[in-house]
């Protein structure tokens, strides 16, 4: 899809869709909608009428113009109440709006910036949701499907802006909805991906070549000299073997900050010995998608420019029960020096993701942030939308949970009480590896904390929003790639 931006009267543009917008039920005057009526000589407010059209958010109306306007097609998008108008409401009008364009085959697309002209967020930051909101809803994984018919791209994508004082700005922002949308789609085909390809190896493989990235891929010898006896436990049940996956982004400038992003890697969680039953298997191709959010943000680095070093970490494993499976009731040692008594081998990415947070702090990282797949219980308490936050630096949670926030990927943050450490205590060994019954989501979030050190960190548990079972809004069914967003939210702040 090729992105431009349009400066000229944008009612004597030809084109095959036409898309301007609502709110509230009333065509503001001086609104691009009000002009389109004005030329379909009051067909607009004619249609609203009988049809109840009101401009709700998730409405959206088809006229034929007729040959009354050069464009072959209207759509109004409705924005739905000024006073909930947010980002969101943009990036998923644009989904729509790519929806209906698909229907009617709609190869050039001619849009106002939805939102741009009430002054709550900026013309740029409107422009991006648009770009975003189409560009992710127009993802397909079509890798295994011979024939795709139902595959549908935009050619040409014009953004109207009359005033030419804000066209950079609009260009800006919709150049990094694209970058972003990228990203974003590298994290779904890297989730989508069938596990039988999707090995840790084949996941070395995808990190590998990221332009302005240095990647360094760790075996297995390695890793046990690394002495990551508890990341080694979870690989050995397995025939593919493990990969630890190194990333390495350096601003030319000097950095403010060295960053750590940690994603859990599991290229398939059977569970293990504690073997899942079978319906439950089948979404497991989907325990890297923390390690595919890092690739995902790392494919898009150098557009990204942050002004902060950043370390991706991965430790890749498959959790199988082969012959060589770790045991419920194994001890392992941690590359700490931390024993560890695996009373259930399905709580295996807290095993890795122990091993990648001690190798982190070799870095002296101001800060590390690590995304994980990790507990069912985050999808009991949260649902399927909204990421569970835990961490030791409540500023740094905060910033995370904003930028999740502005991102459209909401964040709940969960407590970390020491009183529910006791949990975790072994007859044996110095931790066992799950909790009680209750509050999975946060004993794993303590589990954790017991290999971050001194460092400032903060843990986001993604079991629920980096899948989807339907589409929804801008999403296809399957992988979402979720915080690769927020995380370049996030960093963009930090520049
Ligand atoms: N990968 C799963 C968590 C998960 C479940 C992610 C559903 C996405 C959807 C994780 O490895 C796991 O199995 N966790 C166990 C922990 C338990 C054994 C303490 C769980 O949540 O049941
Ligand atoms: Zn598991
Ligand atoms: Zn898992």
């Amino acid at each position: 899809m090729k992105v431009k931006v349009e400066k000229k009267n944008f009612i004597g543009l030809k084109t095959d869709l036409l898309v301007v917008n609502i709110h509230d039920g009333k065509i503001d005057n001086h609104s691009f909608a009000h002009v389109v009526d004005k030329k379909l000589n009051g067909e607009l407010k004619k249609i609203f009428k009988n049809e109840k059209f009101t401009g709700q958010e998730g409405e959206i109306k088809l006229i034929h113009t007729q040959g009354k306007l050069p464009c072959t097609y209207v759509a109004i998008l409705g924005l739905g109440d000024k006073k909930k108008f947010n980002l969101e409401v943009i990036r998923k009008g644009a989904g729509q709006l790519f929806k209906l364009a698909k229907q009617i085959n709609a190869k050039s697309v001619v849009t106002a910036v939805h939102g741009g002209h009430l002054g709550l967020f900026k013309k740029g930051e409107c422009a991006q949701a648009v770009v975003e909101g189409i560009s992710l809803a127009a993802y397909d994984y079509f890798r295994y499907v011979k024939k795709s018919k139902d595959h549908f791209q935009i050619s040409e994508l014009s953004l109207l802006c009359p005033d030419p004082k804000k066209v950079k700005e609009v260009e800006v922002g919709a150049k990094r909805g694209e970058v972003l949308a990228k990203g974003v789609c590298c994290a779904r085909d890297l989730v989508n991906e069938a596990p039988n390809h999707m090995t840790p190896l084949g996941l070395a493989k995808a990190s590998q070549n990221l332009k302005g990235v240095t990647t360094k891929v760790y075996k297995q010898d390695w890793i046990k000299k690394m002495k990551m006896g508890a990341y080694l436990g979870v690989a050995q049940g397995s025939i593919n073997p493990p990969a630890f996956i190194e990333m390495h982004y350096k601003p030319k400038a000097n950095s403010k900050k060295k960053i750590v992003i940690i994603g859990k890697g599991i290229t398939f969680d059977s569970g293990g010995l504690s073997l899942k039953p079978p319906k439950f298997q089948e979404t497991m191709k989907d325990d890297m998608a923390g390690a595919a959010a890092v690739v995902g943000l790392m494919s898009i680095i150098k557009d990204l420019n942050p002004k902060v070093e950043i370390w991706g970490m991965i430790a890749a494993a498959e959790n199988m029960p082969g012959g060589k499976a770790q045991r419920p009731g194994d001890v392992v040692t941690s590359m700490s020096g931390k024993t560890i008594e695996v009373l259930n081998t399905d709580a295996e990415g807290r095993l890795t993701l122990a091993d990648a947070l001690t190798y982190a702090d070799k870095k002296k990282p101001d800060l590390i942030i690590d995304m994980a797949t990790l507990t069912g219980a985050c999808m009991v308490a949260l649902g399927n939308r909204i990421a569970g936050a835990m961490g030791n630096d409540q500023d740094l949670i905060d910033d995370i949970i904003d930028a999740g926030n502005k991102s459209g990927e909401p964040i709940w943050q969960l407590p970390l009480p020491d009183e529910y450490k006791a949990e975790l205590k072994s007859h044996i060994a110095d931790l066992r590896n799950i909790g009680g019954p209750y509050g999975g989501t946060i004993t794993a979030g303590l589990f954790l904390q017991e290999f971050v050190g001194k460092n400032k960190w903060v843990h986001l548990d993604i079991a629920g929003p980096s899948w989807t079972e339907k589409p929804h809004s801008y999403e296809k069914a399957g992988g979402t790639g979720v915080m690769v967003r927020t995380l370049a939210e996030f960093l963009a702040r930090k520049s």
